[in-house]
């Protein structure tokens, strides 16, 4: 036993002090993966963290999920409108996740006792996942209840820098000049554009906008979740590869590994 000892000890140390470090390593380069839920709602996650974006999933023909069944650790919101703001109380209730949103709009919720940060255009900020930019959306943002309309502030964008990544959901957005300096001032790995037209660009600007973006993958959103937005997103992409752009169409569901 006297002869073991020195083995022993020897194992305990190499285990208290070495195993954890290969394991901290292992976290560091833990895939990372976009999961799509229909219309402008996106699930991004690292292992650790669990970003919702515009949680619309209650009353959301295309949702794959149900609102009771995702945990996010942080939901990020556009706008005020329903198709975007959607179940985030009831989550943000239920799971404690922190909400970033524009300014009025945050102040509105932390209003209803949720945690909220409150953001703007051209602000960044870093969090424990990574950093957040508010980018302009030319839109509006409202909470209609009945004939009652409770302007929200301005919409916004977002810009999230995750592991060395960079992806961009425009929000609800007509096409602006201003998606040049976007594309200029940050290598996107991803954009999430809208291409349902009425509300938000059709195609043809999201095209244009995916031209001015130029990130290595674009993907639509925003289409099919009502007769007035039905578009054909495999046309989008087809265009997008004939202007040397890749692009990729994700089902409900459907989950995207941006790095493994
Ligand atoms: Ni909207
Ligand atoms: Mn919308």
């Amino acid at each position: 036993m006297g002869l073991l000892l020195p083995f022993y000890c020897c194992y305990l140390y190499l285990t208290s002090q070495y195993f954890p470090i290969i394991m901290w390593h292992k976290e560091v380069v833990i895939m990372l993966k976009l999961i799509f839920h229909g219309h402008a709602c996106f699930s991004i996650t690292d292992g650790t963290y669990n970003l919702i974006i515009d949680p619309f999933l209650k009353g959301n023909p295309l949702a794959d999920v149900q609102a009771q069944e995702v945990n996010p650790t942080h939901i990020l919101l556009t706008h005020g409108h329903a198709d975007h703001l959607g179940d985030a109380l009831e989550i943000a209730a239920r799971t404690a996740a922190l909400i970033i949103a524009p300014n009025e709009l945050a102040l509105y919720l932390g209003h209803k006792g949720v945690k909220t940060v409150a953001m703007h255009i051209g602000g960044s900020r870093r969090f424990p996942f990574g950093r957040i930019k508010l980018t302009p959306a030319w839109h509006s943002s409202a909470i209609i209840q009945g004939q009652e309309i409770i302007y929200t502030g301005a919409p916004c964008g977002y810009l999230i820098e995750i592991q060395d990544e960079t992806i961009y959901h425009a929000g609800d957005t007509g096409l602006f000049g201003d998606m040049q300096l976007i594309g200029a001032r940050s290598q996107l790995d991803l954009a999430l554009l809208p291409i349902g037209d009425n509300y938000v660009m059709g195609p043809e600007d999201a095209l244009i906008a995916a031209e001015m973006l130029g990130a290595k993958v674009t993907i639509p959103m925003h289409y099919d979740t009502f007769p007035l937005i039905e578009q054909d997103p495999y046309l989008f992409v087809d265009n997008l590869s004939k202007k040397g752009l890749k692009g990729q169409v994700l089902k409900p569901g459907q989950e995207y590994v941006i790095k493994d």
